[in-house]
């Protein structure tokens, strides 16, 4: 008999190796977020075609908010550009948008597109876009750690009533599967605060290529080793 492939429902990926690609080829850096925003379209199309629920993008972490005005600018400048004209596409490949992070830090018209943008997809049902901005995960969780204290102290739970799919409940990702893989490109092997409790059995991925040389061959690729892979989740 043949072993059983792994189900995937969830690819969730860090995004990295932009400015690395630009300055390679001397270019500015926001060259190469320009040509990552493209790469973002054609994995969203592919995860889609793939057959994946979930794909949750690392578009912009809180540590992000450091660099410089220009570089954070750029970025904000393609998120507008992406928001604004994506809606079609999303609605004829059946895809649902939503976002996850501090958006508290983010300019007002973003925060409304965003908003605009989950509601008009919410009916969407072939692939969850979950799309991590002014997201780190250890606030995440801090966040959630106050939201369950509070709702201790107010009598509606008690501490007994604790318990790990209670506390997932109470993070940005309510209601979406923990990751089955993680993809982290650019050749760096770190999670650098993202999704910290969701990836506890997720499998991990690194390859050297630098985001906006990824693409739909090296992503089918990457799942076709992860379906082979042993998942044990702490069992023997
Ligand atoms: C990491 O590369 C990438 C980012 C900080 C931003 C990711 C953003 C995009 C791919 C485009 C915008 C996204 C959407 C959803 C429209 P880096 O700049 O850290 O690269 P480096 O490590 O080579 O400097």
């Amino acid at each position: 008999m043949t072993k059983e492939e792994n189900s995937l429902e969830h690819i969730a990926i860090i995004m990295d190796g932009n400015g690395r690609w630009a300055t390679k080829r001397g270019l500015p850096r926001s060259m190469g977020h320009k040509k990552g925003a493209e790469v973002v379209k054609e994995i969203v199309r592919a995860a889609g075609e793939v057959g994946v629920k979930f794909l949750t993008l690392y578009a912009f972490s809180t540590e992000n908010w450091q660099r410089s005005k220009d570089e954070v600018d750029t970025l904000m400048g393609l998120l507008r550009q992406y928001l604004k004209s994506d809606l079609q596409e999303l609605q004829e490949n059946n895809v649902r948008i939503k976002f996850i992070g501090e958006s508290e830090m983010l300019d007002a018209d973003i925060v409304s597109a965003m908003r605009k943008l989950e509601i008009d997809t919410a009916q969407n049902d072939a692939l969850t876009l979950c799309i991590a901005l002014s997201y780190g995960s250890r606030q995440e969780i801090v966040n959630a750690v106050k939201k369950t204290a509070a709702l201790v102290k107010k009598g509606d739970i008690s501490v007994n009533d604790i318990d790990i799919k209670m506390f997932s409940d109470m993070l940005y990702t309510k209601s979406i599967p923990d990751p089955d893989l993680l993809i982290r490109t650019s050749g760096e092997q770190r999670i650098s605060n993202y999704l910290l409790w969701q990836l506890a059995y997720t499998e991990l991925y690194f390859t050297k290529t630098l985001w906006p040389d990824f693409n739909k061959d090296e992503l089918v690729a990457i799942i076709k080793d992860y379906k082979t892979r042993e998942r044990r989740y702490g069992k023997v």
